[in-house]
């Protein structure tokens, strides 16, 4: 930094300098030669005036005027001498010295008698700068009868320009220092600084120790620099999180999945053959904010869990372009490489119409399948035309797939929730050699709740089109085959959770989805900074509380958003110590807005909020904050960080993977979930508190229960909490759910069903 300083001041420095100078010598030019001409001119008026008097005394040979004239002309500024001479050259009058001074003269006399002229030069008399004129003295008829020579001190023209040389440098060196300062403080603040600070964070990050990002104003300042920085790091840290989980794998011989292993893994189970995956909700969303392209990860579990899987296996994405901006940034076959600023795989996206988003998207999908799977009491809505839409879309997104295949023999695809029933079935009418699943990411309900759906054969026959049907638990698995064996004539094989039908075979097996975790500070450090992310947030929230909560959702009504703000409330009742000091944040992600029954629920959340923190709040303490806005994983990673405990209090829920992305961000492992037993997590994480959300009083109590837990007790729960999500992470769900895929097609070549038993399923 001292260098650059150098090298920017110096170079600064000459810059102005040669700058300066060169105009300086422009100028100082201008004035000698100015100052020149002045004297010139006031010499020859001079000579002429002399000239002409001179004429007739120098006729009259009366020397005494003569002698009378040059004494009255000598008292002039700069004025040395002044002698009147005969054709013949000789002196007929001088003033005094002149005499001396002419004898070391060029010889411009002779030249003006001969060339009838006036002469005059600059000229160096002895030790003198001078300037000498001779002006001939002629008759009427223009006969030459002698000479006046004036000679002037010219000196003093030197003596002007040394002083404007003397100011020209004194402003330089004015100048010289004033940008030196000036550019010396610039570096200081703009850039010495934020270096400094983006140098200290690379360092911790670089020896594994916690470190606060830079503020945006100070990567701002180095953007270019930072946009590299930032995503180096990043991997930096997520190299040295799976070389500890590889070395922690060798030294215990645990059989830890990561990153690296599923890329090795699944490479060796496709054997040459590409992944696709499809989903409706895609990775990344490009939107306009002002004039600038800006890029988001939307809030959504699958988003969450499966971009890992792709950065590890590269392949495919195919998804639906929602953002603004999308078509902005595609190539001409609607692709582009992702992530952005790390590409490892292509993103393919297709356009729908706003019709086709509103049948498929609003309608079918998340106001039919939505609420027939989740047993949140909100009623289902079929209509014929979102059905007409849902199929349409299904088959828009088999031919964008069939065109990515291109004429790969064996693809292997995995096809992405609720959203494309019928996807699995139009693949492999096109593609029989693909080898197909599709999980279902939420609930599937029983065989009498779905069989309200006016299309129940269609879209069992659609999904029976896959390989492998995929659920987060063994329920969801024989909700299935109870379904499929209520509404299909099928074989199913409760031996091995299998169906076959028309000589094709779907297994249908549980996989529980999960997360990364990254095991990143040692113990006491990240319980420290756990307290100050507290501070720090409590302050940005401008609130004062001792104990903090959080929760984490997509506004939508099976989270049980209002039964958590109500147990908050019934805890503050029966618990008022707590009043003043619990404070509960509540980050809820605006979702699927333009259906109805979404908007009213997020005016029912904020209206309940305000409802108890009217009830309850004083001075800078509030019971509930609701963030009603999208937050980034970083964002939501300090909330995790610095909250005594989480609230996942859904009605009914696939998985949940805010209760797992909660346990995997307290690797200070402190921190204590509160889990509904309505989600697949809760078959899990047998250390979270488990709850009945619709039971008020028993989840208020909880929340005291969490509380008052000691500290060694939230320490064992959510080290086994964590071990659970380690080694079951979203790495060991899609490597089981790819290898299994794989494995499929082998077994399915050989295998007959011949044993068909319900007993251990329904066990
Ligand atoms: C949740 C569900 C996923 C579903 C996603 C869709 O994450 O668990 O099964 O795919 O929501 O969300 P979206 O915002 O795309 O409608």
């Amino acid at each position: 930094m001292k260098i650059l300083s150098l090298r920017l001041i110096v170079a600064l420095i000459l810059g102005v300098t040669l700058v300066s100078l060169a105009s300086s010598w422009y100028e100082v030019r201008t004035t000698k030669d100015s100052l020149r001409r002045e004297l010139e001119s006031k010499a020859e008026t001079l000579g002429q005036s002399l000239a002409a008097n001179a004429e007739s005394n120098l006729l009259a040979g009366d020397t005494a005027r003569l002698q009378q004239m040059v004494e009255r002309s000598n008292n002039r500024d700069h004025l040395l001498g002044i002698g009147v001479y005969g054709r013949d050259g000789k002196p007929l009058v001088e003033t005094p010295g002149l005499g001396p001074l002419l004898s070391g003269a060029p010889n411009l006399m002779a030249d003006a008698l001969a060339g009838n002229r006036t002469v005059s030069e600059f000229v160096r008399l002895g030790l003198k700068r001078t300037h000498m004129l001779v002006a001939p003295i002629r008759t009427a008829d223009n006969t030459v009868i002698g000479e006046i020579v004036i000679i002037q001190d010219a000196t003093y023209i030197r003596t002007e320009i040394i002083r404007v040389w003397g100011r020209v440098f004194l402003h330089i060196a004015i100048q010289v220092l004033v940008i030196a300062v000036i550019t010396f403080l610039v570096l200081r603040w703009s850039l010495a600084g934020p270096i400094a600070r983006v140098a200290h964070w690379m360092k911790a990050l670089r020896t594994g120790r916690h470190a606060v990002q830079p503020t945006a104003q100070d990567l701002s300042l180095l953007s270019p620099f930072a946009n590299e920085v930032a995503p180096m790091a990043e991997s930096m840290r997520q190299a040295r999180a799976a070389a500890e989980a590889e070395a922690r794998l060798r030294n215990t011989n645990e059989s830890l999945w990561t990153a690296q292993r599923l890329a090795d893994h699944v490479r060796k189970k496709l054997d040459g053959n590409n992944l696709f995956l499809v989903s409706n909700r895609e990775p990344y969303t490009h939107t306009r904010q002002d004039k600038r392209i800006i890029v988001t990860v939307p809030a959504s579990g699958l988003v969450t869990a499966i971009e890992p899987i792709l950065r590890a296996c590269h392949g495919t994405w195919v998804a639906h372009g929602s953002g603004d901006a999308d078509a902005e940034v595609v190539d001409t076959h609607d692709r582009l490489q992702v992530p952005p600023d790390d590409p490892r795989y292509t993103l393919r996206r297709i356009w729908l119409s706003p019709e086709e988003e509103t049948g498929y998207y609003n309608g079918f999908a998340n106001e039919g399948l939505w609420p027939l799977c989740h047993i949140a009491h909100t009623r289902p809505i079929f209509r014929m035309s979102d059905w007409e839409y849902y199929n349409k879309v299904n088959k828009k997104f088999a031919d964008a797939l069939v065109e990515e295949i291109g004429g790969e023999d064996h693809p292997v695809v995995l096809i992405q929730d609720y959203h494309f029933a019928l996807l699995p079935r139009m693949l492999k009418e096109r593609l029989p050699n693909a080898r197909v699943a599709i999980f279902w990411h939420i609930p599937w309900p029983n065989a009498e709740s779905f069989s309200i759906c006016p299309w129940q054969r269609e879209l069992l026959d659609g999904l029976l089109g896959a390989d492998l049907v995929g659920f987060h638990t063994q329920a969801h698995c024989n909700n299935f085959l109870h379904t499929v064996d209520h509404i299909l004539e099928a074989k199913v094989d409760w031996e091995h959770f299998a169906i076959e039908r028309n000589q094709h075979r779907s297994s249908v097996l549980p996989f529980p989805i999960s997360v990364e975790l990254i095991e990143d500070h040692v113990d006491g450090e990240a319980s420290a900074n756990a307290e100050e992310e507290r501070s720090a947030l409590l302050l940005e929230l401008g609130i004062e509380a001792t104990f903090l909560g959080v929760g984490v959702d997509r506004v939508d009504y099976t989270k049980g958003i209002l039964e958590r703000f109500r147990a908050i409330e019934s805890f503050l009742e029966r618990f008022p110590k707590y009043q003043g000091k619990f404070t509960f944040i509540q980050i809820g992600a605006p979702t699927r807005s333009r259906i109805k029954r979404y908007a009213e629920f997020q005016a029912e959340v904020r209206a309940e909020s305000e409802r108890i923190n009217a009830r309850f709040k004083r001075g800078k303490w509030k019971p509930i904050i609701f963030q009603n806005r999208e937050h980034t994983h970083d964002e939501v990673q300090r909330y995790y960080r610095a909250a005594h405990l989480c609230m996942v209090t859904s009605l009914h829920d696939g998985m949940n993977l805010v209760a797992k992305e909660y346990v995997a961000a307290r690797s200070d492992e402190r921190g204590v979930l509160i889990l509904s037993r309505f989600t697949g997590a809760a078959r899990e994480l047998h250390d979270a508190i488990i709850v009945n959300p619709y039971d008020v009083e028993s989840t208020a109590e909880a929340i005291a229960q969490a509380l008052e837990m000691n500290v060694s007790e939230i320490v064992d729960r959510m080290r086994r909490m964590r071990k659970s999500v380690r080694e079951r992470n979203i790495y060991w769900w899609a490597g089981s759910l790819i290898g299994e895929l794989c494995e499929l097609r082998l077994k399915q070549r050989r295998t007959k069903i011949s044993v068909i038993s319900r007993t251990q399923a329904e066990r």
